[in-house]
């Protein structure tokens, strides 16, 4: 990776063998706009909802972007559009992958990738883990049914995907700023959508049906008869 050339316009990159968390780098780093941190493992790779990413070395793909200032309304969409960025990626490889609320990646059935955004103040932290060489049974002790390109027997060079990633990366930032995204990329590659769904939300669980998802990224479910708003943050789905 040290001889990486990449076609990124803005990025730049921080190569590191081994690190806690390439999000929890970022935060400790001064100067921070544009800046992506790449590592081969994490010693404490953390999920969402306080969970632990598996990041074991050279087995996947665990890279953060910085981005600050930001503003409200790029904070609030970006789960969801750097989530069509991992896909866009992803589809390259193989068509069948697709997204789930608010942005993870599957395929067949289990999850490939994961996106844990974080904001601190006016500071945006996009942490990306892809899982690429793990077998089944590295991840058979996860809560959430995983797998891995290698799993599903998909041919990729680690290379090209960080570049591809740095890129739709890039891409999708842009539209944010210029408030061109439309949450409609999402829904389209979003099959829960017109599902019924079963939400789990501050330990309470309920039934519904996914209608869609709104300007500001909520999803929205008709919960026996009423229109219920979610919010990513504390809500776990599914089909
Ligand atoms: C999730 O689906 O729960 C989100 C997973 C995010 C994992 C990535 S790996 C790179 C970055 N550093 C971390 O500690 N987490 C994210």
């Amino acid at each position: 990776l040290n001889y990486f050339v990449f076609s990124g316009r803005f990025m730049k990159l921080i190569f590191l063998e081994e690190v806690d968390s390439t999000n929890e780098y970022l935060k400790r780093v001064e100067f921070c706009h544009g800046l992506c941190v790449v590592a081969e493992k994490q010693t404490g790779g953390k999920g969402r909802r306080g969970k632990k990413w598996i990041s074991e070395k050279g087995k996947g793909l665990y890279v953060s972007f910085m981005f600050s200032p930001i503003s409200y309304q790029i904070a609030s969409l970006s789960s969801l559009a750097f989530g069509v960025a991992v896909l866009n990626v992803l589809k390259t490889l193989d068509k069948r992958f697709y997204l789930k609320w608010p942005n993870d990646i599957y395929i067949n059935g289990k999850k490939i990738s994961g996106i844990l955004p974080e904001l601190l103040s006016d500071r945006l932290i996009i942490g990306i883990g892809i899982n690429l060489n793990y077998t089944r049974d590295e991840l058979s002790s996860l809560e959430v049914p995983a797998t891995s390109l290698f799993a599903e027997k998909i041919p990729f060079d680690k290379h090209s995907i960080l570049d591809k990633l740095i890129l739709e990366v890039e891409n999708y930032y842009e539209l944010l700023k210029k408030k061109a995204f439309n949450v409609k990329e999402f829904e389209k590659n979003c099959p829960l959508i017109g599902k019924e769904v079963s939400v789990i939300e501050e330990h309470k669980q309920f039934n519904g049906i996914a209608l869609g998802i709104d300007t500001n990224g909520c999803l929205v479910v008709e919960v026996e008869g009423k229109i219920r708003r979610l919010f990513s943050g504390n809500v776990s789905i599914r089909l």
